[in-house]
C-alpha cells in the first residue's frame, strides 16, 4: 500500500465481511472508476467478531474466501486482505470507536454494541490501509452515515463514498444473508422493496405525513415478516426524525424465518426500488 501511495497511485478500499455478491463487485468498480486505472483497489475480508450480538449468526455467517478471491480477481481488485481475528484484536487490546448519536437509532436498539464494533474495525482498516477512498453500501445505510461522521471526526486521511444499493430482479436488496432464505421466504422477501416502493410513490404524489408513510410501510410488511423490528422515517443526514425536507430516509429491518433484513430508501432523491 505504501509502495504503491509512493509510486503515486490512489487507493480504493472496500471492507468487506466476505461470500460476496454483486453488491460488494459494484462497490469495488465504484472504487476503480474513483481511483482510475493507475490506482490500486484492495478488499477487505473479515467476518468481524465484535459486531455480532451474542444471539447473532457469528459462527454460522458464510465464509468462502477461494471463490471469493476468484470474485475479487474477476472484478479486477488488485488485493484482497483477510487477517485472522488475532491480527485485527491481538490479546489485550482494550479500543473501542463509538459513534455518538449515528449510532442510537433505527439499528442501534436492537443490536447492542453492533456500531462500536463496526466502528472499531473500520478504524483499524482505516489505519492500516492510510489514504484512501473507502467505499460502502447504502443498503446499511446507517453504517454509511456512522462511518461517513467517523472519518470525518477522527480527522483521517480517508473519503468515504456510499454506493446505491444493488437490488436483484425484483428489488430485493443483494446482501450476503439473503442466502439464508428458503424459497417462500424469499419469495415473501420481495414485499419489501416494494413497500418502500410504495412508499416513495406516495411521497412524490406530494404525501409529506411521516406517520402516514410510516403507517402504509408497514402494513405492507405485516404480511410477510415474522417479527419487524423498526419501520422509521428519519432525515437522511442526521438520522433524526423526518420533520421536514425535500427528502427522506425510510428505513426498515425485520425478520422473515429467522433471517434479518434490513432495506431502505431515500425519497425524494432515489428511484421507487421497486
Ligand atoms: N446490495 C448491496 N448494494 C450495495 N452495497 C452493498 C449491498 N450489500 C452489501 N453492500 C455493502 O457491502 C459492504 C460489505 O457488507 P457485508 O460484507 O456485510 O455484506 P452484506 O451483503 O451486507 O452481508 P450481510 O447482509 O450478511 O451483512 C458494505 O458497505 C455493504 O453496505
Ligand atoms: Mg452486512
Amino acid at each position: 500500500m505504501e509502495d504503491a501511495r509512493a509510486a503515486g497511485r490512489r487507493v480504493g478500499f472496500v471492507p468487506t465481511m466476505g461470500a460476496l455478491h454483486d453488491g460488494h463487485l459494484t462497490l469495488a468498480r465504484e472504487a476503480r472508476a474513483r481511483v482510475g486505472e493507475g490506482g490500486l483497489v484492495a478488499v477487505s475480508i473479515f467476518v468481524n467478531p465484535t459486531q455480532f450480538g451474542p444471539n447473532e449468526d457469528f459462527s454460522k455467517y458464510p465464509r468462502e474466501l477461494e471463490g471469493d478471491v476468484e470474485r475479487c480477481a474477476s472484478a479486477g481488485v488488485d488485493v484482497v486482505f483477510a487477517p485472522d481475528a488475532a491480527a485485527m484484536y491481538p490479546e489485550g487490546e482494550k479500543t473501542r470507536v463509538h459513534v455518538h448519536a449515528l449510532s442510537t437509532p433505527l439499528c442501534g436498539p436492537f443490536r447492542p454494541g453492533h456500531f462500536e464494533g463496526v466502528a472499531t474495525i473500520v478504524t483499524k482498516l482505516f489505519a492500516l490501509v492510510g489514504r484512501s477512498v473507502a467505499v460502502f453500501g447504502r443498503k446499511d445505510y446507517q453504517q454509511w452515515r456512522v462511518l461517513s461522521r467517523l472519518a470525518e471526526d477522527l480527522m483521517l486521511p480517508v473519503e468515504v463514498v456510499g454506493v446505491r444499493t444493488v437490488r436483484e430482479k425484483d428489488g430485493l436488496a443483494m446482501s450476503s444473508r439473503n442466502r439464508y432464505l428458503s424459497n417462500e421466504e424469499r419469495a415473501k422477501a420481495g414485499a419489501i422493496p416494494k413497500a418502500l416502493g410504495a412508499a416513495a410513490r406516495r411521497w412524490n404524489d406530494g404525501e409529506r405525513d411521516a406517520l402516514a408513510l410510516r403507517a402504509m410501510v408497514e402494513a405492507e410488511l405485516r404480511a410477510v415478516a415474522d417479527s419487524i423490528d423498526y419501520v422509521e422515517v428519519r432525515h437522511p443526514l442526521s438520522l433524526e426524525p423526518y420533520a421536514a425536507g425535500d427528502q427522506a430516509l425510510v428505513a426498515v429491518a425485520l425478520r422473515i424465518g429467522k433471517t434479518r433484513l434490513i432495506d431502505n430508501v431515500v425519497i425524494g432523491e432515489e428511484p421507487p426500488p421497486a
